[in-house]
């Protein structure tokens, strides 16, 4: 089944053409970030234009790479929440007219499930169960997936995600947008004993986890050391944060892998890139005996494939919508609405 993905819930357009799930015919990503970059963050109106410009160019250069024509294309797949709503609102439009056009079914896809399935696309042996520690700019949670369609949230974040904290650290130290991957290059070269900073243990769940307190130390630091004219040590602060990121997640990760009795984690969303967190789920997993899945780097940010892939699993699970979809901006990995 070749499934047509489209994914635009931030600053990516991305078209993919996916079959059964798990082979990628094509992937095709035309990147705002640096139209973004200028101004230290996505501007959601760019976001939305830029969107619309580049979708209909990118789907057929999909089919073009993919060397199908429409008519090989049996099914329409689509984030349809979260993200930001005039963006999410271009893929969910171009998708039900697609749908509409070619007369196939339309798959809605949650965009934090698609991150997942991009370890499904990386490992064709993972089948569920599994836990997954997802870390992306706007989500930080840990989930017990029980199947393709059916999972529990174990713990989350009570307050910022781990992507936005490395991304606010980035900014303050003057790295360009978005700061994750500056953050981390910087850290390789760091001590991650030099800062103490704070690893909160938040509320009853011992799954959940915090940043907001963290990131505020990690900030108070720098514009303290400007305000007394210190020299700040870049590279050991963002080893520090990022030691202490770590700390809060792959604990926490492990306890409930434990917990659920499996022998396996995957790991997702952007912020899976982080070589320190990457580092720490292999030594901690080793340890338990699980064994580890994690995405390449191209896997682990936005991408249609993803999509593609747990677009398949949706419908089989007969998740189907019609002319009615509509985009949302907030919505639970469950599908309730938030
Ligand atoms: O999953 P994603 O591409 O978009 C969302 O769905 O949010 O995640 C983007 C986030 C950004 O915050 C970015 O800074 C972060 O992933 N990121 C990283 C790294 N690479 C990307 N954070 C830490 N270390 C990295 N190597
Ligand atoms: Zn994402």
């Amino acid at each position: 089944m070749n499934i047509l993905a489209i994914e635009s819930s931030c600053d990516e357009t991305a078209v993919a053409i996916v079959r059964d799930g798990r082979q990628v015919l094509t992937d095709c990503i035309a990147s705002q970030v640096d139209l973004h970059r200028i101004y230290g963050g996505v501007v959601p109106e760019i976001a939305s234009r830029k969107h619309i410009e580049a979708i209909y160019g990118l789907a057929d250069q999909a089919l073009k790479n993919a060397n199908l024509t429409r008519d090989d294309i049996d099914a329409i797949a689509v984030t349809y929440a979260p993200g930001l709503i005039g963006a999410v609102l271009v893929g969910v439009n171009f998708a039900k007219a697609a749908a509409l056009a070619l007369n196939k079914p339309l798959i809605p896809v949650h965009h934090i499930r698609g991150h997942i399935a991009a370890n499904y696309i990386a490992y064709p042996e993972l089948e569920p169960p599994c836990v997954c520690l997802i870390v992306s700019g706007g989500h930080t949670m840990i989930v017990d997936v029980q199947d393709y369609t059916k999972m529990q949230i174990l713990g989350t974040t009570l307050d910022d995600a781990a992507g936005e904290c490395f991304d606010k650290v980035g900014r303050v130290l003057g790295m360009p947008y978005p700061g994750g991957a500056a953050v981390d290059k910087a850290a390789q070269n760091g001590g991650a004993s030099k800062y103490d900073l704070p690893r909160p243990k938040p509320g009853e769940n011992p799954y959940n986890m915090s940043f907001s307190g963290l990131k505020t130390a990690a900030l108070n630091l720098i514009h303290h050391a400007e305000q007394v004219g210190e020299q700040v040590d870049v590279n050991s602060l963002c080893a520090s944060f990022s030691e202490a990121v770590s700390e809060m997640l792959v604990p926490r990760a492990m306890a409930a892998l434990e917990q659920t009795g499996y022998r396996k984690i995957a790991v997702a969303g952007g912020v899976a890139a982080n070589s320190r967190i990457r580092a720490d789920i292999l030594s901690s997993a080793e340890k338990l005996g699980a064994k580890v899945y994690m995405p390449p780097l191209s896997l682990c940010g936005d991408t249609a494939a993803m999509i593609g892939s747990q677009g398949y699993y949706e419908y089989l699970a007969g998740n189907l919508a019609d002319m009615e979809l509509n985009a949302y901006a907030t919505k639970s990995i469950l599908g309730e609405s938030l």
